[in-house]
């Protein structure tokens, strides 16, 4: 965010399994924010789960959707945006971001990702894939560099939604003059 803008809105960036949408959750509450995941707001409009519109209609039109919706939310103000684990990596979003925003990278490996995504089966088709660790390991490659462009990057490992909601909340306050 650049030093003169006020701080409107919070952006979510990283891998599936990050945590992000239960990151922003908390760190909309504690900032008296709307809280928007991306994910959740595609499968509303588009009335069917991602795992059905990767499918049914293909990734272009996936991220076609999800490039909609998120340019729709970068215009609010006061709320918290989670993004889709890909949507960064393309077009030169992470430049592109308007002033006000804090752009945050929660950090998490491959091995952590494939596991969290374990628990909720089918609901990343970009992990269906006969060796998922190997997909993840391909897929975070060619991504850390656009979601190390963030402006504030957090490790996940051992630390609870609430504790990195902590962490952001202060770093807001900390900018704060
Ligand atoms: C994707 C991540 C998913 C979802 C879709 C594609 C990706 O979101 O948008 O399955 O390309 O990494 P999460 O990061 O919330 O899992």
């Amino acid at each position: 965010m650049s030093e003169s803008s006020e701080l409107k809105r919070v952006v979510l960036v990283g891998f599936m399994g990050a945590g992000k949408s239960a990151v922003g959750r908390r760190t909309a509450t504690r900032l008296g924010w709307q809280f928007v995941d991306v994910d959740a707001q595609i499968e509303a409009q588009a009335g069917k789960s991602i795992a059905q519109i990767f499918r049914t209609e293909g990734e272009p039109a996936f991220r076609e959707i999800e490039h909609r919706i998120t340019l729709d939310l970068l215009q609010q103000s006061e709320v918290v945006i989670s993004t889709g684990g890909g949507w960064p990596v393309r077009d030169d979003r992470m430049g592109q971001l308007p002033d006000g925003t804090l752009s945050v990278w929660l950090v998490v490996d491959a091995a952590a990702a494939v596991a969290r995504g374990n628990r909720w089966p089918g609901t990343r088709p970009l992990l269906n894939d006969p060796n998922p660790m190997q997909r993840a390991r391909q897929l975070l490659a060619e991504r850390t560099p656009e979601y190390s462009r963030a402006e504030l990057h957090l490790e996940t490992h051992g630390a609870s939604p609430a504790v990195l909601a902590g962490r952001i909340v202060h770093y807001i306050r900390g900018q704060e003059h």
